[in-house]
């Protein structure tokens, strides 16, 4: 039986798919009592609980013969560090008192540093408590989400902008589908490796201009793409309604990235092949924005 953490969520509910598509028995975690019906109309057995609580956590985990985990980003909370803590030591604590063998991790780019990358720190701490349990320990470092136009899909559709939190738009960077990062992880937990690995997880090179032009295309607007100075990238997010600890975290990560801290760094490196043109039609269809 295989445990999956975050199933309503973009990467963990496709590691759930893959595995009940395997043939795989599947526990999810869900946190809305209203999650568990679907859940078990697919045939997965679903429990209620908040990630940062250890002992549900562990009961949860009991008899699992692996995990897939991941830090949920909480950018609404006054600390969002302190959270982090509590979600990596109630995560790494449930592995441990539940004997899990191995554990799949949704982690980024980056996360083999202990500073200076932002939330992709509790990432790191994340890794290296998960480690020291003994568990085997696959972590999977994903390079930027396409899914994330869709923090823009609003001003894009409303104002014609695309805003770029880079010095330059014409940068290409890995962008990765969730869909596939799902997929890699429902195999790394059907076949896994004997001992630990850092797999990056890495989607079709592109710049923030090409998706600017693809996001365009499937609203049928064109759109004028403006990165923004580095010293307005805080202050931008503020205005977006974020609180400042999550404002501040965000900016050291894009500062990360323009630096080259995200890069892959890892024992091996698996390429994704959904197309960012598939991802955007997608998001942009599901979408309810009111013009
Ligand atoms: N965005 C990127 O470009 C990027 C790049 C590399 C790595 N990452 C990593 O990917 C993660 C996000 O993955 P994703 O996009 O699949 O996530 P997502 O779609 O935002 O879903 C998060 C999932 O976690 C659940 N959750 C959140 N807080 C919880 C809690 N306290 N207890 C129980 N469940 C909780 C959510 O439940 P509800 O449905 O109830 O909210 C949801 O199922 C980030 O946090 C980061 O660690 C992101």
């Amino acid at each position: 039986m295989f445990v999956v953490a975050g199933a309503t969520g973009r990467v963990g509910s496709a590691t759930a798919h893959g595995l009940l598509a395997a043939g795989a028995a599947v526990r999810v975690l869900v946190r809305r009592p209203a999650a568990v019906r679907q859940w078990a109309d697919r045939g997965a057995d679903a429990r209620v609980l908040d990630l940062s609580d250890r002992a549900a956590l562990t009961s949860a985990l009991t008899g699992a013969n692996g995990v897939f985990l991941l830090l949920p980003f909480n950018l609404t909370v006054p600390g969002p560090e302190a959270h982090s803590r509590v979600l990596v030591a109630a995560a790494a604590g449930a592995v441990a008192d539940a004997g899990v063998p191995r554990v799949v991790v949704l982690s980024s780019g980056g996360a083999d540093l202990s500073t200076g990358t932002g939330p992709v720190v509790g990432l790191h701490h994340l890794e290296e408590s998960l480690r020291k349990t003994g568990t085997t320990v696959t972590a999977l470092r994903s390079g930027h989400f396409q899914e994330k136009v869709v923090d823009v899909l609003d001003v894009a559709r409303r104002h014609g902008v695309y805003p770029v939190f880079a010095a330059s738009a014409d940068v290409p960077r890995a962008m990765g589908a969730t869909r596939d990062i799902g997929a890699v992880a429902a195999r790394a937990l059907l076949s896994p490796p004997s001992s630990n690995e850092v797999v990056d997880v890495l989607g079709p090179d592109h710049t923030e201009r090409e998706v600017a032009g693809v996001l365009g295309t499937a609203l049928g607007r064109r759109l004028e793409v403006v990165p923004l100075p580095e010293d307005a990238w805080e202050s931008t997010l503020r205005d977006t309604g974020l609180p400042s600890p999550a404002a501040a975290a965000l900016a050291e990560l894009y500062r990360a990235d323009e630096r080259g801290l995200l890069a892959p760094r890892g024992d091996r490196s698996v390429r994704l092949t959904t197309p960012v043109e598939h991802t955007v039609a997608g998001l942009v269809a599901a979408a309810v924005v009111p013009r």
